[in-house]
């Protein structure tokens, strides 16, 4: 069985073929972080537009690299939810298309449940029961994942996501969006030590939950001082910028494994799987390897191609098949504004 999935959260247009025995036939991935650089984050409305654009030629790639056409394809998956509106729209309104058109079923995907999933795909291995992290541009978020259509959310962020202050903090050092991989770039030259940053909530083990707000805010009081500022005139040299993203980098690592070691300790799973963009992180990446390790745990982190927003880990819709949960032609696009 041949299955379409679609993602058009946020700023990826993205389609996949996979089959139901998980094998990848082809992942097409149009970014558009050339059209938000100049913005350093993701424009709405220029997002939805982008899609609307290449929606069409990225689904025709996605079956060109497959070897298939549209009457090889048993069922259409799209993400509805979580995402920007207008870009969930452009999906959910291509995939319901296709349905009608060539009578097939539809598969709601959940993005956060898929970023966790790209785990299951890239490992080949059965991940679950685990504890499941979606480190990314829009949400950190922690699950107890009992199955891959059983997620219950732990806790998350109470204010920005990881990624976000990535982005947010690399535009006020002047570094470009995406801010991740440059951060993690000026990061290496530079002293984790040299400021100490805030690290919201890692001293209280009675919350599963990330606050990086603030720790934003910390970085602009370090750099700028209070009130209004023009980052652009602040004209930072080579070694306080280095200094500043790695002691940034650093803060945002130790909530992230100390919360995830801590939700392995509560919930008593032994496996964690992490997915979304900022698991590209190879500081992070390295942390968690050596915390689960130390804990006795398994880990599975998604392959960097897996990281970032794709459509393959849109996989997760064989489970749901396999489950029966498929969707009536009035599903709705959820942008989940609600964390759960
Ligand atoms: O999962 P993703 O592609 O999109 C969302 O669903 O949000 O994540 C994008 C986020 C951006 O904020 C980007 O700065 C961050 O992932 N990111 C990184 C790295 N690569 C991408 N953050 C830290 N280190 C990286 N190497
Ligand atoms: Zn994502």
């Amino acid at each position: 069985m041949n299955l379409l999935t679609l993602e058009t959260t946020c700023d990826e247009t993205a389609a996949a073929v996979v089959t139901d025995r998980l094998e990848v036939l082809s992942s097409v991935v149009a970014s558009q972080d050339e059209l938000h650089q100049r913005f350093r984050g993701v424009v709405p409305e220029i997002a939805a537009r982008a899609h609307v654009e290449r929606i069409l030629p990225v689904i025709d790639e996605a079956l060109r690299r497959a070897n298939l056409t549209l009457d090889d394809v048993d069922a259409v998956a799209v993400a509805n939810t979580p995402g920007l509106a207008g870009s969930l729209l452009v999906g959910l309104s291509a995939a319901k298309a296709l349905c009608v058109a060539k009578d097939l079923p539809l598969v709601a995907v959940n993005h956060l449940h898929a970023h966790i999933y790209a785990c299951r795909i890239a490992s080949g291995e059965n991940v679950f029961p685990c504890v499941g992290m979606i480190v990314s541009g829009g949400h950190s978020s922690l699950y107890r994942c009992a199955g891959p259509t059983d997620f219950h959310y732990l806790g998350g962020t109470i204010d920005d996501a990881a990624g976000e202050a990535f982005d947010k903090v690399a535009s006020m050092l002047g570094l470009p969006y995406p801010g991740g991989p440059a951060i993690s770039k000026a990061a290496e030259k530079g002293d984790s030590t040299a400021y100490a940053f805030p690290r919201s909530f890692l001293n209280d083990p009675s919350r599963l939950d990330f606050s990086f707000s603030g720790l934003k805010t910390a970085v602009r009081y370090a750099i700028a001082g209070p009130g209004k500022q023009d980052f652009s005139a602040l004209d930072l040299d080579e070694a306080t910028v280095a200094n500043v993203a790695a002691s940034f980098q650093q803060a945002v690592i130790d909530c992230l494994a100390g919360k995830a070691m801590l939700a392995l300790k509560k919930t008593g799973i032994s496996t964690l799987c992490v997915g979304g963009g900022v698991a590209a992180n190879r500081r992070l990446r390295q942390r968690l390897e050596s915390d689960a390790a130390a804990a006795g745990a398994r880990l599975f982190i998604a392959p960097l191609h897996l990281c970032t927003d794709n459509a393959v880990m849109g996989a997760i819709a064989v489970e749901k098949l396999n489950a029966g949960l498929t969707e009536s032609l009035d599903l709705d696009a959820l942008p989940g504004l609600v964390r759960q």
